[in-house]
């Protein structure tokens, strides 16, 4: 009697530590990481940094696709790394907003807020908010005038992310670039957007770097510096649909400032809008460049201007600060670049400056149906060219290098 009671209890017992074995299981094989479930225990109006990093442990360890998820709410969060390698396809979905710190002394690594790295089949979705809360820092930040300045958080960092998507969320107020994307292989962000006032001091919105494949679409960029930065090492880009301003422009550069840069080639620019900004697309490079680099097969089409400054600019003279010397000319070749269908108003009378390298020309630079209009009235509309033959078609007079220098 004894014994077969001992006997049934081992079998429960037994019976119970299978179902939970396999119910762990079933976890570590995939599916959903709420935050907030009891298990994480994140909750709003708190601080979730480790609620974050415990979900994001698991659910890389899957070896099922698996998906962490921040619901609705307002969550502060010190900083979070969500690295890989990653197991299974993994997403992270974020419905409510997550606050930075304004002060970001307490960062681990003073330059980032947020790291998204090594991984592959990553997907980040969700409408919700990425709060780098700025305001302190860019009122502190004066890396414009001093070389040595502390360094200053960028919203969210992609580091060797391949394969992946980025769709629908936001980046807000960010201290530094929204987001900077480094050694990455096709990566799509959808639907994104950037918020920042005009006056927030280099919050680029997105900056891109030795990366390919990237590809930018159905966006929306407001910020205080440029709308896209495109940096060395740059290849198979395309920005499409994407809507700026108020900000800098869509940049190509600088380049040229440091040894060893890789060629920028094959940036597809087409179907966006500029609206306010202080430049419009430009390719900029420095003066006495350290080595010779290349930035080639750009081409920009069916881009609308309202109120833009500078709207086509390739400078290669850009010194800001008079960091150089302007004597020396830059070492960066620029070829095959095309300006295809760009209208709207330019808010400058200079409204197409092309300025290429003495003793190292621009080549095949073609623009065709080109349609700007100053209305200010500081001087009547024209544009200038040096150093550059371009194929000039459906151009008016005034805009198809009136002055040479
Ligand atoms: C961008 O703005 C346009 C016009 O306001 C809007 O229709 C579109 O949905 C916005 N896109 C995003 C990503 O919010
Ligand atoms: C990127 O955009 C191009 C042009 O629209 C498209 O052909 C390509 O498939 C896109 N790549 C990805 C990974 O979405
Ligand atoms: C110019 O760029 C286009 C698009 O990238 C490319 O197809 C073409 O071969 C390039 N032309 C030359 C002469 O390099």
């Amino acid at each position: 009697m004894g014994l077969k009671l001992v006997i049934n209890m081992l079998l429960i017992l037994m019976a119970i530590s299978s179902t939970s074995a396999s119910r762990s299981r079933e976890l570590l094989g995939g599916g959903v990481f709420d935050v907030t479930s009891g298990k994480y225990g994140a909750k709003p109006n708190s601080d979730i940094t480790q609620a974050i990093a415990n979900a994001w442990k698991d659910a890389c360890a899957s070896t099922m696709p698996s998906k962490v998820i921040v619901p609705k709410g307002i969550y502060k969060l010190k900083e979070a790394n969500f690295n890989g390698p990653c197991k299974a396809p993994i997403e992270l979905q974020v419905c409510g907003t997550l606050q930075a710190s304004p002060d970001g002394a307490q960062l681990s690594k003073p330059d980032t807020w947020i790291m998204f790295s090594y991984l592959d089949r990553f997907t980040l979705s969700g409408t919700g908010i990425f709060d780098g809360q700025g305001q302190q820092a860019w009122k502190a930040n004066d890396c414009h005038k001093n070389p040595k300045c502390s360094s200053i958080a960028i919203n969210m960092r992609f580091h060797s992310v391949k394969n992946s998507l980025v769709r629908d969320v936001s980046s807000l107020n960010s201290k530094n670039f929204h987001v900077n994307v480094l050694g990455c292989e096709r990566l799509t962000f959808q639907h994104f957007t950037v918020t920042a006032p005009e006056t927030s001091v280099n919050t680029d919105g997105i900056h891109i770097g030795r990366s390919t494949g990237i590809n930018i679409t159905d966006s929306n960029i407001s910020t205080g510096d440029d709308c896209i930065s495109i940096g060395d090492g740059t290849k198979q880009l395309t920005i499409t649909k994407v809507t700026c301003g108020p900000g800098h422009g869509i940049s190509i550069g600088s380049l040229g400032r440091y040894p060893k840069e890789e060629p920028v080639t094959g940036i597809y620019i087409k179907s966006c809008t500029l609206s306010n900004t202080m430049n419009g697309i430009r390719i900029k490079t420095w003066p006495n460049s350290p080595a010779a680099s290349i930035a080639s097969d750009i081409h920009f089409e069916d881009i609308i201007m309202n109120n833009v400054g500078n709207p086509i600019l390739i400078d290669q003279e850009y010194c800001p600060w008079n960091l150089c010397n302007k004597q020396v000319a830059s070492k960066v070749k620029i070829s095959n670049v095309s300006f295809r269908n760009i209208r709207g108003t330019s808010s400058t009378p200079l409204a197409l400056k092309i300025l290429c390298a003495k003793g190292l020309p621009c080549d095949k630079v073609e623009m065709t149906d080109i349609n700007l209009k100053y209305n200010g009235k500081q001087g009547s509309l024209t544009s200038q060219c040096s150093n550059v033959r371009p194929t000039i078609t459906r151009v008016p007079n005034p805009l198809a290098c009136a002055t040479k220098s």
